[in-house]
């Protein structure tokens, strides 16, 4: 797997970009003008949980538990955008449509986005900012522990995703860093799985679950089907 298939937040490098190839399209050939117009209509679309959040919470329409309800939306809008992310190499290998990879950084920082947003909450208004409290939850429940766990790994990835850190860091050590974003995907899964195992309600994960499961098995067979060799 090449250094564009495994970030959380990847640089739009000229190196990744047409890099694989694919199948020729219409669409493989973006000109700039209309990939910078994609970019900002995902941009858009990708802040619109947030306009959604503020404008709920401005007109008071967050129910009868604002923590929960913002939580669960942050948490849902987190994995989302993991899974966006994660179906760009995979996509662009179907299509050809080698621009997608340059939508990968700004969507990665989405999930990081939304994901800080989710933590903040937790730390901030469930936790009160007290260290000792809040560790005593990570280490009680699992389901944070796990969730924690998977922050705790996309903050680096976040802060190494522009070209300059790229530059810094050098290629493989890059590489081998933003694999973590395979990680993040499952321990993701595992958290929103162990929060809805208290009411035995598998059904949203579930589909979550069999997205992450493709997106990560397609990288595999792709990477150690006997053709490859
Ligand atoms: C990659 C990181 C994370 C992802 C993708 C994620 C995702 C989710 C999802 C999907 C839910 C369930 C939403 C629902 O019930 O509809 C959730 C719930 C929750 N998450 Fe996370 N989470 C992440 C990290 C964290 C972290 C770091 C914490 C705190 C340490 C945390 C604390 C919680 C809590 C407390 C809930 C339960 C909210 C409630 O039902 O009251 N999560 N998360």
């Amino acid at each position: 797997m090449g250094r564009a298939d495994m970030t959380v937040a990847q640089p739009a490098s000229p190196h990744s970009a047409g890099a694989r190839g694919g199948k020729a399209s219409g669409l493989a050939a973006l000109p700039q003008s209309q990939v910078s117009i994609v970019k900002v209509a995902i941009w858009l679309l990708a802040m619109l949980p947030f306009v959604r959040l503020l404008y709920l919470g401005s007109t008071s329409q967050f129910g009868a538990n604002p923590l929960e309800f913002v939580t669960r939306s942050t948490g849902t809008w987190t994995l989302v955008m993991l899974c966006v992310t994660l179906a760009v190499t995979p996509l662009r290998r179907l299509t050809g449509w080698n621009w997608l990879v340059r939508m990968r950084r700004m969507l990665g920082l989405f999930a990081f986005f939304y994901g800080l947003q989710h933590f903040l909450l937790w730390i901030g208004v469930d936790r009160g900012f007290d260290l000792a409290y809040m560790l005593k939850d990570v280490a009680k429940r699992p389901f944070i522990t796990v969730g924690f766990t998977a922050f705790v790994l996309m903050a680096p990835l976040a802060l190494t995703s522009t070209s300059g850190m790229v530059r810094r860091l050098g290629g493989r050590r890059w590489q081998a860093l933003h694999k973590a974003v395979y990680a993040i995907a499952v321990l993701a899964i595992l958290h929103y799985w162990w929060h809805k195992a208290g009411k035995n309600d598998f059904g949203e994960v579930s589909i979550y679950a069999a997205v992450v499961f493709v997106l990560l098995g397609l990288r595999l067979w792709w990477r150690w089907r006997p053709a490859a060799r």
